[in-house]
């Protein structure tokens, strides 16, 4: 459902924004926090563990979004677990509408409507097969 170019836009917008802003990780999670208080005592205040699992997701939008249908599974499993933090349909959107602000604002000018659009499809995506995925593993209980 994503296309090649959208996958490109996906791709060369966080190598850009990473490479323009050191502290991308940890605004994230300051606007996160900003926008979402409630969500903030879920994470460890572990700082560099947090860093560590959004650069994960960041490298998964890097390497792995060309196939979809492989990521599944191993979504399915991680929103399970998400399920479990104690993650609801409306934290994944706080999470994307924050990640999408951070790396516009990173990126600067050369950030259009098309990369928006690209990485709101990619996330809708995700989201929604992380939220099947806890579905499914609250159904098996
Ligand atoms: C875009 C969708 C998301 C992805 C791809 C994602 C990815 C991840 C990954 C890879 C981990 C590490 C998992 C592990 O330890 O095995 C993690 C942990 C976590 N995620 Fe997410 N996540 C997403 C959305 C969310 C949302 C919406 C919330 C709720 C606010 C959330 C809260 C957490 C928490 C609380 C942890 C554990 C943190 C800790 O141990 O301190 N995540 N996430």
């Amino acid at each position: 459902m994503l296309t090649a170019p959208q996958v490109d836009l996906i791709q060369t917008s966080v190598n850009a924004a990473v490479s323009a802003r050191q502290t991308l990780v940890s605004d994230f999670y300051d606007s996160l926090f900003a926008k979402a208080p409630s969500v903030r005592s879920m994470f460890s205040t572990d700082t560099a563990a947090q860093s560590e699992k959004l650069a994960a997701v960041l490298r998964l939008a890097v390497q792995k979004l060309d196939d979809l249908e492989a990521l599944v599974d191993p979504l399915h499993s991680l929103g399970a677990k998400h399920a479990e933090y104690g993650a609801v349909p409306a934290h994944y959107t706080a999470v994307a509408e924050t990640l999408v602000e951070c790396l516009s604002d990173a990126v600067g000018p050369d950030w259009t409507a098309a990369h928006s659009q690209a990485w709101n499809d990619a996330l809708t995506f995700i989201a929604r097969t992380m939220l099947d995925g806890a579905d499914m593993a609250a159904t098996r209980q």
